[in-house]
């Protein structure tokens, strides 16, 4: 209660709150631990490739076509990490053209992540999960890229609520890698390592992230917290 409050017996004035969006920091921490585990096994092949030591498990595709790896992890690495910062609504109305800055980056980092996704998956030749997982690549990889194009578009066209929606897809999807070392794991773990549980559990990580993504579109915060309000 402040002086003034307690000297005229005023109840105390509401504590300040951090906000309705919360901490800037919530959002960015929780989507950069999912994906910590892709970036760390990114780097460490590009340390690889790079002549350093080989930690991870020998990838005959990357070792006959190194190209196409260096450019997913870098852009995955730009394209998980900033985007992450995108999402509060806090840092979005303090630092607006950061926000348009870094978001035209992350569309072409976005881009870079599909793409390079894509390629690898039409020309790597015998990546596990045979032919149920390339098609799920094909359809994620697209789905991200078309994403991306219609986030840009919209906003361009002053549509928040559709750049909002399609840059949330976009994101989901792409860092649905995060999502698939649980996924994967826990898949091969309990059902054993075939073609099928490979491409299952690979593709039910992009599922999870869309049904996520989904709610999340729409469920915004500032509406959450006004349910929370009323009666
Ligand atoms: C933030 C997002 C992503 C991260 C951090 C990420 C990370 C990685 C990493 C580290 C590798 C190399 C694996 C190794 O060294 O053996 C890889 C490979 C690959 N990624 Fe991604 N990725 C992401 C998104 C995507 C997306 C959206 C697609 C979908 C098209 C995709 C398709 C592929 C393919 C096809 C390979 C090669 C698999 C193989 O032949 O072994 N990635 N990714």
């Amino acid at each position: 209660m402040t002086e003034y409050a307690a000297s005229r017996n005023l109840p105390a004035p509401p504590r300040p709150r951090r906000g309705r969006e919360g901490s800037s920091w919530r959002v960015p921490t929780a989507l950069l631990a999912l994906t910590i585990f892709p970036l760390v096994a990114g780097s460490l092949r590009l340390l690889e490739l790079a002549g350093g030591p080989q930690v991870l498990p020998t990838n005959p595709r990357i070792d006959a076509s190194p190209a196409p790896v260096v450019v997913h992890v870098v852009s995955a690495a730009v394209y998980a990490v900033v985007g992450a910062f995108q999402f509060p609504a806090r840092l979005r109305r303090r630092h607006r053209a950061w926000h348009r800055r870094a978001g035209r980056v992350l569309v072409g980092a976005g881009l870079l992540v599909a793409g390079s996704g894509l390629w690898m998956t039409l020309f790597y030749a015998g990546a596990p999960g045979g032919d149920l997982l390339w098609t799920a690549r094909l359809i994620a990889g697209s789905a991200i890229a078309t994403s991306l194009v219609l986030g840009f578009t919209a906003v361009r066209r002053r549509n928040f609520a559709a750049h909002r929606a399609w840059m949330i897809r976009a994101y989901a999807l792409s860092v649905a890698a995060g999502t698939q070392v649980f996924t994967q794991g826990l898949g091969e773990g309990v059902f054993g390592t075939t073609s099928l549980t490979t491409a299952l559990s690979v593709s039910s990580g992009w599922l999870i992230n869309l049904v996520a993504a989904e709610w999340l579109i729409r469920h915004p915060a500032v509406r959450r917290a006004r349910a929370t309000k009323e009666p």
